[in-house]
Formats: structure tokens, C-alpha cells, sequence
């Protein structure tokens, strides 16, 4: 994986645009934050705008950069929350603003209405209840390796995950599909269109928030699109796994959401990719304040299992989703800035 470190002096220029971004917008998901972060981000120091614009340019074949040296205050951001409902008790906002700075040289943070309320930041913590849920809000149960929302033609192009505690180390996994080794046969089946993926679980009305104010006109919406997610859940469109250039391809693959294809050829070839997935897993343990962004294009990601503590000290993560290009997707937004899918 690709790794930088921020220095003692590139921290203190960093702390003061997040001081000053923060006291200015108040909170990560105000608009006009949203709107300017990607010209705020200029005056982010120069070694880590170079760092992101050649991970976003240059596509490693690791598909993974982990930024180190943010520093969060355990004090400040508070206990971590039983519910990300319940998110805005402590203080995350220069955690998340930094988060979402790096991620404006990368393209535009998005949300999905059908998916923590709409919110651009999202939070993955253990809720009780959800310990074998294949969702980001589990703990007892692995999440297998996926690329994020893979069953959506408008899914991100980078996955970004802040840490703000881990105290168990829990592992963070991440598949790089340049590390798996297909024959020509294989990269053959695999890149025509005998595969379907269902919605995850995350986009279920039942993992919605249960006291979301919304307009009347808002709530249409969000009717409308659960709507939506049902039929691609009922009416899956098939589709390659593989695709662009087969010699170093892009995947989109969720094989907990994906039914064994009715071709016998591409049914082993989907068996036998999932078990070479599964080998070239590797582990990344993140500690308080590390960023990663995982090229959710180039690289398939999961979590190891743990035993949720429900003390105030759970393994806390705050979540990006980011597109490369957020006109290609004007069909299921409000307005051309608008950043919620509908
Ligand atoms: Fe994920």
C-alpha cells in the first residue's frame, strides 16, 4: 500500500486550516463546507496534495494510501456513540473535515438517501442488535470482501475510512485485484455480463433512522428511492465483475450479495475468484487518527470479526464515499451540486 506520514510541521499548518474551516462552517455537512472544500484543500501543505493527486492519477496497482500522523483527541470526540443517530455528542468536526478536505483532491464526498439518512459522513460503530448484520454496524460477524455498494452503477470511485479508536486492533482487510491471478479464460468469463448483484443490507428501509425530520417533499424522495433499491434488489441487471483493461482491470463484485450464475463456465470461475479474493486478503490494523482511502475501482475491502464492548470505547470509524465525477450520476441528484443520491 501507498503510505505518507504528515511531519510535526505539516500537522500544525493542517491544525490551523482545520481550526479556521471549522469555526468558519460549523460542520462537516454544511453545503457551502461541502461546496468549497475542494478550494479550501489548496492550502492543504503541497506534499499531501501531490500524495492524493497521484494516488487519484497514477491508479497504484495497491489501490490503497493510508495517511498517518492526525492526531485525535480521545477526550474531545467523547464516547463513541451507541447509535450513528447519535453521532453528534462529541467533537469530530476537524476530524471529519480533514477527512473530507484529502478527499476533495480525490473527486466529490457523496450519500445515498437510502443509507444513514442521507449523510455524508458516516459513521461505522457497533450497534446493538446488529452483531451478525453484514453491515458496517455489525461486529460478531466477518464483513466479506466487497467493493463498496457494487451493485450500483453510481458507486464511489474511493472509499474513505478515519479511525478514531480501535482499542482491539480490529483488522480492516483489504483485496487488491491486481494481486489476483486469472487465466486468459478466466479474465474472459469474468468480464461479460453473466453476474448479478443484490443491494446490501446497509440500504434497507429497516437500517434507516427512525427519527429523521424531513419535508413531506423529501420524504416522496426517499420513498421513491427505496422503491428504486428494491426493484435493482428484485430485478438485478447482469453484469461483468471485470472491466476496462483486462490486462490490469477494475472489479465490482459483493459475492455475500450475489447469487451463483446459471452459466456453468462462469459459475466456477466466480468460485474460483471469490477463493483467490479470499487469498490475496491482507490485513491493515488502522490506530487512532490514521486515513486510508481504498480505490474501491481497484481493490475489494472487508473487516475481521470482534466482540462489540458497548462501553463508550467501541471501535469508532468515520466513512467517506467519493466520485471522480459527480455529473455522471445528475439523474439521482436534487441539483448539480447536490450531493445525495436519490
Ligand atoms: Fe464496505
Amino acid at each position: 500500500m501507498e503510505r505518507i506520514e504528515i511531519t510535526c510541521a505539516e500537522l500544525v499548518e493542517v491544525r490551523t486550516l482545520t481550526r479556521t474551516v471549522a469555526a468558519r462552517y460549523g460542520t462537516p455537512d454544511n453545503h457551502e463546507f461541502l461546496n468549497d472544500a475542494s478550494a479550501i484543500a489548496h492550502e492543504l501543505p503541497r506534499r499531501l496534495r501531490q500524495t492524493l493527486c497521484h494516488f487519484r492519477l497514477f491508479e497504484p496497482a495497491s489501490a490503497m494510501l493510508v495517511i498517518s500522523g492526525w492526531k485525535v483527541d480521545d477526550d474531545k470526540i467523547g464516547p463513541t456513540p451507541e447509535h450513528w443517530q447519535h453521532a453528534a455528542g462529541g467533537d469530530t468536526r476537524e476530524d471529519e473535515m480533514f477527512l473530507l478536505l484529502l478527499a476533495s483532491l480525490l473527486g466529490e464526498a457523496i450519500g445515498w438517501s437510502t443509507q444513514q439518512d442521507g449523510r455524508v459522513v458516516h459513521d461505522l460503530l457497533p450497534i446493538k442488535g446488529h452483531e451478525h448484520e453484514q453491515v458496517g454496524t455489525g461486529s460478531e460477524e466477518l464483513i466479506t470482501p466487497h467493493v463498496e455498494d457494487a451493485f450500483h452503477p453510481y458507486r464511489a470511485d474511493y472509499l474513505g475510512l478515519l479511525c478514531l479508536r480501535n482499542p482491539d486492533r480490529v483488522p480492516t482487510t483489504v483485496a487488491p485485484i491486481s494481486n489476483v491471478r486469472l487465466s486468459e479464460e478466466a479474465l474472459a468469463i469474468l468480464s461479460g455480463p453473466h453476474f448479478v448483484i443484490r443491494p446490501d443490507n446497509s440500504h434497507l428501509p429497516k437500517n434507516a433512522g427512525s427519527d429523521t425530520a424531513r419535508t413531506p417533499e423529501e420524504e416522496a424522495l426517499v420513498r421513491k428511492a427505496y422503491r428504486k433499491i428494491e426493484r435493482m434488489g428484485n430485478h438485478p441487471e447482469p453484469i461483468p465483475i471485470l472491466f476496462g483493461d483486462l490486462q490490469t482491470p477494475y472489479v465490482r463484485m459483493d459475492a455475500y450479495f450475489m447469487d451463483p450464475p446459471a452459466d456453468p463456465a462462469a459459475r466456477v470461475a466466480f468460485a474460483d475468484l471469490q477463493r483467490k479474493v479470499d487469498e490475496a486478503l491482507q490485513d491493515c490494523v488502522m490506530a487512532p487518527g490514521e486515513i486510508c482511502f481504498v480505490d474501491n475501482f481497484q481493490a475489494l475491502h472487508g473487516r475481521k470479526p470482534f466482540k462489540a464492548r458497548y462501553d463508550g470505547r467501541d471501535r469508532w470509524f468515520k466513512r467517506i464515499n467519493v466520485v471522480r465525477d459527480l455529473r455522471k450520476s445528475r439523474d439521482a441528484r436534487q441539483s448539480a451540486a447536490s450531493r445525495v443520491m436519490y
